[in-house]
């Protein structure tokens, strides 16, 4: 009996497996519309069609200025809705279940896109960017200081996230992540190293995680009861006076009682120039800690790249589904490698794809 190939049930998705796509930035929206178009379709598309139980989206800005790069992926208008539409339905005809990771860009807004050497530098308005927001005019070092967010700019975010949520079930996404990690604007709320406010948004634990915590209440408001409410957290700054990982803990309790469901534990990002030690599944006790202090539901991501490795994280009762990244963009096919090789047979090849069963190599 494999853990990983276990199907998991959260509300009213069943997963058919535990082995899924981590978000990832494509920053190949060209025309800087927030559109996903052809490339986005068949990305999700070869990653539904390799087996995997979930498909979550790149970080999807929740309007203009809550995306990372011009080239990142939105859902603040009707088109980009219709366009996603698309992408939902292709994953849905390969039998795996589709999310959406929602996503402001706080301090990190407004850089150049990613993977080139321009990027790291907050892009100018003239060069066709935007003015990055924070809670604190704190920079995240090598960008620009970002514009304070006053109670109308925290109540639009909020309001932003809830008008993207509407138009994620409209599309026909079955979860929602919200991405309140790697330094982006919810992470820079949670973190006393990037919140310095005096009002009821920082300060203490509660209040750093006020923002979260509405935006929470908000989703719920317009989502079905049947759908599964994810949330990304960096569960540590790897700096001793940041954000920690029992902080993480907490906030995960407080948010599955608002109604979150499942945590996606990652770390770092808020601060640069730091070492963190990237040894295989080094996150891993980042989410056995969270999932046992805070006694939530989570996920471990990053650097798990077989199929064994993932496996015993699972049946070591260290996660309940494990988020894979760089090795299902080498192998978009990797859940039916890794299901070879722990002796389980699926029955979700596409038809075709049975002509290179691993069974009949
Ligand atoms: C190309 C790329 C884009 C990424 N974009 C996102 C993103 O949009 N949202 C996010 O939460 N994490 C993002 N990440 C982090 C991944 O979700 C994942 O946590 C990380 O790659 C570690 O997992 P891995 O070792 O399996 O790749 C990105 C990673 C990569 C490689």
């Amino acid at each position: 009996m494999s853990k990983l190939f276990e199907p998991l049930t959260i509300r009213g998705v069943t997963f058919r497996n535990r082995l899924w796509v981590a978000p990832m930035c494509q920053y190949m929206c060209l025309d800087h519309d927030g559109m996903p178009n052809d490339w986005h379709l068949m990305n999700a598309g070869s990653l539904a069609a390799g087996g995997t139980g979930l498909f979550l989206s790149e970080a999807t800005g929740v309007s203009p200025e809550a995306r990372i790069t011009s080239e990142c992926a939105g859902i603040w208008n009707d088109a980009q809705r219709d366009q996603w539409k698309r992408i939902v339905s292709l994953v849905h005809q390969q039998g795996a279940a589709a999310g959406i990771q929602l996503a402001h860009s706080g301090r990190k807004g407004s850089d150049y896109r990613g993977f080139t050497a321009a990027a790291g530098v907050t892009k100018p308005i003239s060069e066709g960017g935007w003015r990055p927001v924070g809670p604190s005019p704190i920079a995240c070092p090598g960008l620009d200081v970002p514009d304070v967010l006053d109670q109308a700019g925290i109540d639009k975010v909020i309001d932003d996230f809830g008008t993207a949520a509407v138009r994620a079930v409209e599309a026909g996404f079955d979860v929602i992540e919200i991405h309140a990690a790697h330094g982006y604007l919810i992470h820079n709320f949670l973190s006393p190293l990037s919140n310095e406010r005096t009002d009821e948004y920082g300060g203490s634990l509660e209040n750093r995680a006020r923002l979260l915590l509405e935006i929470i209440d908000r989703i719920r408001e317009v989502v079905p009861e049947s759908m599964p409410l994810f949330v990304r957290f960096s569960a540590t700054d790897w700096v001793e006076n940041g954000w920690q990982t029992e902080d993480t803990a907490q906030v995960a309790h407080w948010a599955n009682e608002r109604g979150a469901d499942f945590f996606d534990i990652s770390s770092g990002g808020l601060i640069r120039d730091i070492f963190i030690s990237v040894s295989p599944g080094y996150q891993v006790p980042l989410t056995e800690t969270v999932r046992k202090l805070g006694n939530v539901a989570a996920a471990a991501v990053g650097k798990i790249t077989s199929a064994h490795q993932a496996e015993s994280i699972l049946a070591d009762g260290h996660a309940d589904a494990i988020f894979m990244g760089r090795e299902l963009i080498r192998d978009p096919h990797f859940p039916f490698r890794a299901a070879a090789e722990l002796g389980v047979t699926v029955d979700y090849y596409p038809l075709t794809y049975t002509a290179a069963d691993w069974g009949s190599r």
